[in-house]
């Protein structure tokens, strides 16, 4: 386990891992209004596509325990006024959105029972949300072993980590089960621009795991892998259309370009909550645009003239053609991913994955959800 938990509900509250004071400082919020929790999403107190999904859950949560709703209709109302505030915190992550609406969806299926049983409806479900994170990231790692050499050297972008889910991780995940099972595993950590994720949080959480690594500059992926040699690259999602298109943070199509021109492996591991099937491309993702402070200055050092202006896209869209494979708790994708990710979400419905890591889960959801 972590020594740390970057998400948690303790005594009728969220509590968050402030990520934005890491590494110097582990500084934890206590949230009980869901309008601190919108606020939290969007300031980056909370980031990466898995994290933000389960806290805007648990805002729901924190939604119903405060409604004085006396009626299952004004319940509902409260709910969605809250829904609608949470997702309008972040814009490219589908699971904020995919969390959103599987605990309404939740709560409207109860529409018969009363509202006291209905509230911790919504909290059971935040759990199940998070506990499920959990367990897709421990079965995303499980599930690359085959695809990770001994010994390898991977070139990682942002911070898909701990801190960027419920727990444990997706493609740094995958870094970690490799490097537990006894692999010979160098992670070379892209510092990432603006924010720093890879430099401030990623190799944060390696050295906490004691996991070799080494950070480079985001311009140092093509060298890199002409000098040193890289074996694969691993990188998260934040929304994967249905054609494999892939939105992730800002950097990573060009580390895809750099990957197959030098031949090396890339793949994407996500959750399948990051699978968006109503969108047909990467051109309908949404793209954040923040703000020009994050360019502008680092730290508290302003590093632009005043008269510059920025344009500090958050997130690039890959298009498919460049991603080798995509590794979900549910198996691996090849393309064409058009054809081969519904196939891979039937197999979801149809609970026909294949060895799977050993899980507490479908106890944890029968207690859970048996109202
Ligand atoms: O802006 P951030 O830090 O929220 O962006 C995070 C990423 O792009 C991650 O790669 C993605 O959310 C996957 S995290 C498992």
């Amino acid at each position: 386990m972590s020594p740390f938990r970057s998400i948690e509900w303790r005594d009728g509250a969220l509590r968050l891992l402030d990520q934005r004071a890491l590494p110097k400082e582990m500084v934890y919020l206590e949230l009980r209004d869901y309008r601190e929790v919108a606020e939290a999403i969007r300031s980056m107190v909370v980031r990466g596509a898995p994290a933000i999904g389960a806290a805007a859950a648990y805002g729901l949560a924190l939604a119903a325990n405060a409604s004085k709703a006396a009626s299952v209709e004004q319940l509902m109302q409260d709910l969605q006024a809250a829904a609608e505030i949470l997702r309008a915190s972040r814009p490219t992550a589908v699971n904020l959105f995919w969390a959103i609406d599987r605990v309404l969806e939740r709560v409207s299926s109860l529409s018969e029972a009363k509202v006291q049983t209905l509230r911790q409806a919504v909290l059971n479900e935040a759990h199940l949300i998070a506990e499920e994170d959990i367990q897709a990231n421990k079965q995303i790692g499980y599930n690359a072993l085959p695809l990770i050499p001994n010994p390898a050297k991977i070139l990682h972008h942002c911070n898909t980590g701990s801190l960027a889910t419920v727990g444990y991780g997706t493609a740094l995940g995958i870094i970690r089960t490799a490097h537990e099972s006894g692999k010979r595993i160098h992670a070379y950590l892209d510092e990432t621009r603006p924010r720093l994720q890879g430099a401030r949080l990623s190799a944060w959480e390696l050295n906490q795991l004691g996991i070799p690594h080494t950070v480079i500059v985001d311009g140092a992926s093509g060298f890199l892998m002409k000098k040193v040699g890289i074996d694969l690259c691993l990188v998260g999602a934040d929304r994967i259309a249905a054609n494999g298109d892939t939105a992730n943070k800002i950097g990573t199509y060009n580390l895809a370009i750099v990957a197959k021109e030098h031949r090396v492996p890339f793949y994407v591991a996500a959750p399948t909550s990051t699978i968006d099937m109503s969108i047909p491309s990467g051109e309908d993702i949404p793209i954040e645009i923040r703000d020009r402070s994050e360019i502008a200055f680092v730290g508290s050092e302003q590093v632009l003239p005043e008269g510059s202006p920025v344009l500090n896209y958050a997130f690039d869209v890959t298009p498919a053609q460049y991603i080798t494979a995509i590794i979900t708790e549910l198996g691996i994708v090849y393309p064409p991913f058009k054809e081969n990710l519904p196939k891979l979400l039937r197999r979801g419905t149809q609970n026909e994955q294949g060895p799977s890591y050993p899980t507490t889960y479908p106890e944890l959801r029968h207690e859970l959800r048996n109202l």
